[in-house]
């Protein structure tokens, strides 16, 4: 068996910049004895977030506090080859923060043991992170009602392809806002999105007053910027605006002003709430059993873009912010 661990270390903090390949550097480490409790998991499936890049950058009240010479963190899903726990076996296949190695040595209590089945790499996506997001982020912050007009930006990345599904599992009429023809083509046609507008080649704020005349009752974001600004001016009375992310201004140095129109929320008598994922935390299985039972009977469909190879792991966390993604980003070891 080898000795030598190759790891991806931050080697930089990209705080209000774009990421950079620069910001990792590789390291060979040894593997060291394991202690009681402990599992060794070789890695073989990596999950990919925008919020690595904010976990990189050390925001008070938000990210762990990572520091450069660390092991970039990371969901990921391995085979456990080595065990200290009675409760894990070996060849048992895992979910947890394996981070960007080829082996994870983890607490056998911080890995999730999981089915190697069908739905195995879904725990990296609409049965991970990804899907609980969409789930307590539209059913909860955004409470949408049956005949409900729901519109949704990334709308064809992982939380927001998601996020759509529900919506229209809970009866409402959803529109998505993604960049591409490609993308909006794939919304309508296979996610089952009524409509889809793409913000690099069509007016949003056209397009919003078109397809949503009576106005927006959710409006679920992932992205900020000029597509809540124009979602804003179409607000309906008492619409739910939720803040899940602001994908635009990730990389800006300086922030623009805003949102404009916000004062909408006040004439349309709106609310305006920002949500993290780990605060729903005890329900969780509830959750995953719904989104389960949806994949199960065909509602909820997901796509997978399954990058490859240990030296290609930085560049593909830069392909979210570049929308080079299409689906949930994953790469094979
Ligand atoms: N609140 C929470 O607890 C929580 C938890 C998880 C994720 N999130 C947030 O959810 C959002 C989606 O995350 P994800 O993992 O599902 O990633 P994703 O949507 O699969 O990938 C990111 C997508 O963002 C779009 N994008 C990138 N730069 C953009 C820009 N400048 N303007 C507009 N769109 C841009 C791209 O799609 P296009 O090709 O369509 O541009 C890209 O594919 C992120 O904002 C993330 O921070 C929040």
């Amino acid at each position: 068996m080898t000795h030598v661990n190759r790891q991806w270390l931050i080697n930089g903090n990209p705080r209000g910049r774009a990421l950079s390949l620069d910001d990792f550097t590789l390291h060979d480490a040894e593997l060291a004895r394991l202690g009681p409790g402990q599992v060794r998991v070789k890695v073989e499936y990596l999950g990919f977030d925008p919020s690595q890049k904010g976990q990189m950058e050390n925001i008070a009240g938000y990210s762990r506090g990572a520091a450069a010479g660390d092991v970039m963190g990371a969901r990921g899903i391995g085979e456990v080859v080595e065990s200290h726990d009675p409760n894990v076996t070996v060849g048992a296949k895992v979910a947890g923060m394996v981070g960007w190695q080829e082996y994870a040595d983890l607490d056998a209590r911080a890995v999730e043991v999981l089915a190697d089945d069908d739905l195995l790499l879904a725990h990296l996506g609409p049965l991970g992170g990804t899907g609980l997001t969409a789930y307590f982020g539209l059913l909860r912050i955004g409470k949408p009602e049956p005949g409900d007009v729901v519109v949704v930006t990334g709308a064809a990345g992982a939380v927001g392809s998601v996020t759509g599904q529900i919506a229209r599992i809970a009866g409402c009429r959803t529109v998505g806002i993604a960049g591409g023809s490609e993308k909006c083509a794939w919304l309508v046609d296979e996610v089952g999105y009524d409509a889809a507008i793409d913000y690099k080649n069509d007016d949003i704020k056209a397009r919003l007053k078109a397809l949503c005349p009576e106005g927006i009752n959710v409006f679920f974001d992932n992205v900020g910027g000029e597509a809540l600004n124009a979602a804003l001016t179409r607000i309906a009375p008492f619409a739910r605006v939720v803040i899940c992310g602001g994908i635009s201004r990730y990389e800006q140095e300086t922030l623009p002003p805003g949102p404009a129109n916000y004062f909408n929320i006040v004439f349309r008598q709106a609310t305006m709430q920002g949500f993290l994922l780990s605060g729903y935390e005890r329900e969780y299985p509830e959750a995953r059993r719904r989104l389960t039972e949806w994949i199960r009977s065909g509602e909820l469909v997901y796509k997978e873009d399954i990058q490859e190879g240990f030296d290609n792991i930085p560049t593909t966390l830069l392909r979210l912010f570049s929308g080079k993604n299409f689906g949930k980003q994953l790469l094979k070891l």
